[in-house]
């Protein structure tokens, strides 16, 4: 057997863990020997869960950067703020890494990260998971197949789930644009990548339109209060009320969930005791017309590649449950699939339409989770085999969908301006310099 590949982690919450339970499911190929995080809970779980020396334990990423190299390769799982500043400071230390999306929402710090890791050739793998999923690469390889001849039009779907967005974007984490990132670029820049991805091509010209337009403090219901559990009169008929989503509610709620995710962001261990103390005093406890959110509630991206080829991209709060939609047009035959329910239709014009279920073609769960998993597995393995090639997610790879998000964002805060993404760059490059 080669050589054990050692990880530090950088941020141990939701997406940290997630990577560190699938590394300690590889077996001894790979370990878990450092944990960089602030909340002593957090670290202490680490700490235990991977069986760390108390001198491998550290009570910020930046403290542990401070050390000598300590691991192969960092995964950064930080803010979205966070990542640049930690990654370029663990390539200059000697780790490949692994860093959360997006990279930032500052389009000269992807420039830098992409920067440094050439001048360090050094590994950066950028946590785009679709790219991943069995249920995107079932579409990758039957365009490259080649059965739908030249790809015209690509029309993508996000349905974010009322109860996501209300936890994530109003109440939670992404809520706010100045301290992480705008939406389009937060929840998807995974689909400026995969859009980009399956294209082939180079995405040139955006336009984008989209608005906050629910959860506002002048769309509160007469009567409706700060918290959710401070006798609010408007509860019963409202969807979003944090006690229904996070207690009673038959999925997301801890009752019934096994106190799985979203609770998980909500305490360490949800139980029905733990999450009413969460609501009663905590962020996700706030009715979601009286949050201090700006993110957008629904965008649309319409999109230019170099050959003429378009897409359209719909990104929505308001939806019964998350998930993604996708139909690509060809000159020869048509796809369209959904990746909740792993089906997928394949018309080649003139023919049966074939059906394909995805979830059966591969030993892995569908959608995030099963790219979450072969995210990880392909970084432990290109690590084993020292073959950069097959850096799926490289930097160079997806710094583009970032600049498709921010050119986005650009052209809905300037009315759905057209923006031209080589002059986006260029101006920013020069913006950069003043
Ligand atoms: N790839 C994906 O599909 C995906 C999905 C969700 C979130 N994300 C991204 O992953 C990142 C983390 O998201 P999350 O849901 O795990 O959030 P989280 O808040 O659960 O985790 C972030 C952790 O970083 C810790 N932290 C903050 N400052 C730190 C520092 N200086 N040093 C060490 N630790 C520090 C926090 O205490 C927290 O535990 C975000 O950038 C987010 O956008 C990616």
């Amino acid at each position: 057997m080669g050589k054990c590949i050692t990880v530090a982690v950088a941020g141990y919450g939701l997406r940290g863990k997630c990577y560190s339970q699938l590394v300690k499911k590889s077996g001894d190929r790979v370990k878990i020997v450092a944990v960089g995080e602030i909340d002593k809970e957090k670290l202490a779980e680490a700490k235990a869960e991977y069986d760390l020396a108390d001198d491998m334990c550290f009570l910020s990423a930046e403290e542990m950067l401070e050390q000598p190299k300590l691991a192969d390769i960092m995964f950064i799982a930080t803010q979205d703020r966070q990542h640049v500043p930690q990654a370029v400071k663990a390539v200059e230390r000697g780790y490949h890494v692994m860093v959360e999306k997006p990279i930032s929402p500052d389009l000269h710090e992807c420039l830098e990260l992409q920067d440094k890791a050439h001048e360090y050739n050094r590994i950066v793998t950028v946590c785009h998971v679709l790219r991943y999923s069995a249920f995107y690469q079932k579409v990758k390889e039957v365009i490259e197949s080649g059965d739908l001849g030249e790809v015209r039009n690509i029309q993508a779907v996000e349905d974010v789930g009322y109860f996501h967005q209300a936890h994530s974007f109003v109440r939670g984490n992404w809520r706010n644009s100045i301290e992480t990132s705008p939406m389009i670029l937060a929840k998807s820049c995974h689909d400026m990548d995969i859009l980009q991805w399956l294209m082939n091509k180079t995405c040139t010209r955006i336009s984008s339109y989209g608005s906050l337009s629910l959860f506002k403090e002048d769309k509160a219901p007469e009567g409706s209060s700060d918290r959710c559990l401070d006798g609010c009169k408007c509860k019963e008929a409202c969807p979003y009320d944090a006690e229904k989503i996070y207690i009673t509610n038959k999925f997301t709620g801890v009752r019934d969930n096994g106190g799985r995710w979203p609770c998980t962001a909500l305490t360490l261990n949800p139980t029905e005791d733990t999450v009413y103390e969460a609501l009663k005093t905590g962020p996700y406890g706030r009715c979601v017309y009286k949050c201090d959110n700006d993110v957008v509630d629904h965008q649309v991206v319409i999109m230019e590649f170099e050959n003429g080829a378009t897409a359209d991209f719909n990104m929505t709060a308001f939806t019964r449950k998350p998930g993604r939609q996708i139909r690509v047009m060809g000159t020869m035959g048509e796809l369209s699939g959904d990746v909740g329910t792993g089906i997928m239709n394949i018309y080649r014009f003139g023919k049966e339409a074939e059906i394909v279920d995805v979830s059966k073609l591969a030993n892995c769960p569908l959608g995030h989770a099963g790219g979450d998993a072969r995210l990880v597995e392909s970084t432990i393995s290109m690590l084993e085999s020292n073959d950069l090639s097959k850096n799926l997610t490289s930097i160079d790879a997806s710094v583009h969908s970032h600049v498709m998000a921010l050119a986005a964002e650009h052209s809905r805060l300037n009315n759905g301006a057209s923006v031209n993404l080589d002059e986006f760059i260029k101006n920013q490059r020069v913006l950069a310099e003043i």
